[in-house]
């Protein structure tokens, strides 16, 4: 049920006059929400989404939006600053902490921001109705109610949410809990955020978003730059130890499949919504945009001074759609197309240390779901998700601001069924059918079924928030719509999709 607290949202000008004391133009908070005074934060931050500039070539700085932030109250390390970089600060913040935010939009332009993950009120949750002009300020007031994970913060206004997140607005967002610290897992300097994302930048050194127009809408934003925690040609020096490896999938459209170069499994512990089970070995792993996975990468018995890479490997864009038509470049060919091999992070051993961790058996305990413990177990709900004539849609509607359709009505403590479709491969001979990386807000759910040709590379034991069908996939979740009520969106996270409107909203009630 909601409580009383999660209503008292108000608006109107009211006590953020409080922190000008610490410097933050604040004063001019035309819609600022007002704070509620029953609602007493653990921890309480200032973001602010603002142009900018940083060198990440020689020569000429690269002009990005990005989000700056400071700690009001709370624990100084719950923001980590990372230098030279468009990526907002790494939020830290533990499971039942209560976290009041306010953001001010500095830009030109509206937005919002949504925090990826994580299970907060719809009213906190960063809806595009709630976007905010420019000056503007809102407050965010949520307890943290998800387990240890890695999470992450971006930009979610109708329309511009690839653009907006394309000239920098991204960050993570660390949860951490009790079950997790028991583990004694890799910290501090060996705990990495690793955020891939790929960009395009004229020789002027500025980015390039869009450049062919509607094609490069339909197939999504690919860059020929891979960026990792927004610097290209990454490398990470390591000492002979064992580290924690949090990646995220942070580009608009980009599809990774990772692996060691030199053919060691990857180690996975953790997916969207935090730890598995225990740990899981695999050749490669598949990552969609808004993916998450962590790894544990032992370094310990290589000699210092030898290298090793983190690639991503070849993959066939559109599988089963292959038979369609050509392969992509019929319009101009992109300069590095989805599934194109290339080398993302390099990893140069330069220290030697000693190491005693051993990778745990166990990592946590979480209650599997099969599809038969669901209340729609012999109905499963349909949504299916493909481009037609330049629009995204869903069950063949498009996005539309506070729609609800009958089929997008949950009701509240029931566990739910939903079978997810990626129905692209129904174009005729001159569309590519995409991949729809699937997202729901407000939720973490558990994948119990899926067909698909890149399975080998899904990791599925987790809770996820999201997941990737290739073009003619399709798999089944399960969740149960706990706690809040109100309309969260559900939606393809290769951003232009869900700008050209594959998104819609779920009421929960
Ligand atoms: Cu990262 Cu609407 O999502
Ligand atoms: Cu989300
Ligand atoms: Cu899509």
């Amino acid at each position: 049920m909601i409580n009383r607290r999660q209503f008292l949202y108000l608006t109107g000008a009211g006590a953020l006059n409080l922190l000008n004391a610490d410097g933050w133009p604040f004063a001019s908070a035309g819609r600022a929400a007002s704070m509620n005074k029953e609602f007493v934060p653990d921890l309480e931050l200032a973001l602010r989404a603002a142009p900018s500039q940083v060198k990440i070539f020689p020569g000429e700085p690269t002009t990005v939006w990005t989000y700056s932030g400071q700690v009001i109250k709370g624990d100084p390390n719950s923001l980590i600053h990372l230098d030279q970089t468009y990526l907002g600060p790494i939020i830290r913040a533990r499971m039942n902490q209560k976290v009041r935010i306010h953001f001010k939009n500095d830009l030109s332009a509206r937005s919002i921001i949504h925090w990826h993950g994580l299970h907060v009120p719809a009213r906190m949750d960063g809806h595009p109705k709630d976007v905010i002009s420019s000056g503007d300020t809102f407050t965010y007031e949520f307890e943290v109610l998800n387990r240890a994970g890695t999470y992450w913060y971006h930009p979610h206004p109708h329309g511009r949410t690839g653009h907006q997140v394309y000239g920098g607005l991204a960050g993570l967002f660390v949860v951490s809990d009790d079950e997790e610290e028991k583990l004694n897992l890799p910290d501090g300097a060996l705990d990495i955020p690793l955020v891939i994302q790929d960009r395009a930048f004229n020789s002027d050194n500025q980015l390039i978003y869009l450049p062919r127009g509607m094609h490069d809408s339909m197939t999504g934003m690919l860059g020929d730059t891979i960026c990792v925690n927004g610097k290209p040609d990454y490398t990470l020096s390591v000492s002979t130890r064992i580290y924690r490896l949090r990646i995220l999938n942070g580009s608009n459209s980009r599809i990774y499949k990772l692996a060691w170069k030199d053919g060691t499994p990857l180690t996975v512990i953790a997916t969207d919504g935090g730890l598995l089970e225990k740990p899981v070995h695999k050749k490669y792993v598949v990552l969609g945009p808004a993916e998450r996975i962590e790894l544990w990468a032992d370094f310990s018995q290589y000699p210092v001074g030898s290298s090793l890479e983190l690639v991503s490997k070849y993959f066939e864009p559109a599988m089963q759609g292959a038979a369609m038509g050509p392969r992509r470049g019929m319009m101009g060919g992109e300069i590095l197309p989805n599934g194109a091999p290339f080398s993302v992070i390099k990893i140069d051993v330069t220290r030697k240390e000693k190491e005693t961790r051993k990778l745990p058996q166990k990592l946590s305990s979480i209650e599997r779901y099969q599809s038969r413990d669901t209340d729609n177990y012999e109905s499963p709900r349909q949504f299916s998700f493909f481009m037609r004539h330049m629009h995204g849609l869903i069950n063949g509607r498009t996005f539309q601001m506070q729609a609800v359709a009958g089929d997008e009505k949950v009701r509240l403590n029931s566990t739910e069924l939903w079978e997810l479709t990626n129905d692209d491969r129904r174009m005729g001979m001159m569309m590519m059918p995409m991949p729809h990386p699937v997202h729901l807000h407000g939720k973490q759910f558990q994948v119990v079924e899926r067909s698909g040709v890149l399975h080998n590379g899904y990791v599925d034991e987790g809770w996820k928030d999201t997941v990737l069908l290739m073009p003619g996939e399709r798999a089944k979740i399960v969740t149960s719509f706990t706690d809040y009520t109100g309309m969260f969106l559900y939606h393809c996270h290769i951003l232009e999709h869900g700008d050209m409107g594959m998104m819609r909203n779920y009421l929960v009630s």
